[in-house]
């Protein structure tokens, strides 16, 4: 409900401030008062939403996935420490217009609704949107959830996307906070179909083999999308942040990253410029 999730995202909003003691500026040279410092460094605070395999996810108590190493090799770049909090996906939004988050790395999708309130960094992944099912739905095309029990992660762009096929207030689609809960709905059939990001959803079916998770894309249905590290509009790290990841995209270090978290594969670094 509404009311729900402007609690969380009070309560996020909140824990975040105690935590940050209310956020520090952007001074690079880290003379913030609350001794956000490490060496001469200056820590950034950075929200994420970490039930996202293969991009942040926690693991012994700790953030990691591709999105974390890429982050801290960027932000190393462009001579930064970050401090990744999983804040969740609201109070992340949140606390980034409210100034107490610096830096969103949750792969955000950079839409043209997200710009006019967020900065983005040039993009640093592609993805579509992928439909996750069990064995049996039969679904082949993004039409074929139309009158399906389909959940969503409240916010995201799975949400746009199913709306486009099955209409803005649906009673057919379920909003959850965060992707675990969302993947946690198909497991038990409480939902019969998730529209997610296609890498999460091909990293999910390969982590449960035995739960007969099928996926599907639709390029005529779901528009290519591409995530960017977002900032506070009008922050000063996105030119720094840019330049650094640049430097990795070219000097390996991207590719390197990129092969840890899938496979080996060897990204399209030429496709992320265009
Ligand atoms: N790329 C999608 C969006 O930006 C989904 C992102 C969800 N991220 C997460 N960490 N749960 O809307």
């Amino acid at each position: 409900s509404i009311k729900k999730s402007f609690m969380a995202v009070l309560a996020g909003s909140a824990l975040l401030l105690a935590a940050c003691g209310g956020g520090g500026g952007d001074t690079k040279s880290g003379e913030s008062k609350d001794g956000q410092k490490s060496g001469d460094k200056k820590v950034l605070n950075v929200g994420t939403e970490a039930t996202f395999i293969p991009f942040e996810f926690m693991e012994k108590g700790e953030v990691t996935g591709f999105d974390v190493d890429l982050l801290n090799a960027v932000a190393e770049e462009a001579g930064y420490e970050v401090k990744i909090e999983n804040t969740g996906w609201d109070a992340m939004l949140a606390g980034l217009q409210g100034g107490q988050i610096d830096i969103g790395m949750a792969g955000i999708t950079m839409t043209d609704e997200r710009k006019k309130t967020y900065d983005f960094s040039k993009p640093y992944f592609e993805s579509i949107g992928m439909i996750a099912f069990k064995e049996g739905a039969d679904i082949k095309s993004a039409e074929d959830i139309k009158g399906k029990k389909i959940g969503v992660q409240n916010g995201t762009t799975g949400q746009f996307n199913a709306e486009e096929v099955v209409g803005e207030n649906s009673p057919d689609i379920s909003k959850y906070e965060s992707a675990a809960l969302m993947f946690q709905a198909l497991q038990s059939d409480n939902v019969d179909v998730v529209v997610t990001d296609k890498a999460v959803a091909e990293a999910y079916k390969k982590k449960y083999p035995d739960s007969n998770i099928q996926t599907i894309t639709d390029d005529k249905a779901f528009a290519i999308e591409h995530y960017g590290i977002a900032f506070q509009k009008g922050s000063e790290l996105k030119a720094e942040f840019d330049q650094a990841l640049d430097t990795i995209l070219d000097n390996g270090k991207y590719a390197e990253i990129y092969k840890k978290w899938f496979d080996g594969a060897e990204p399209d670094i030429e496709a992320l410029r265009k």
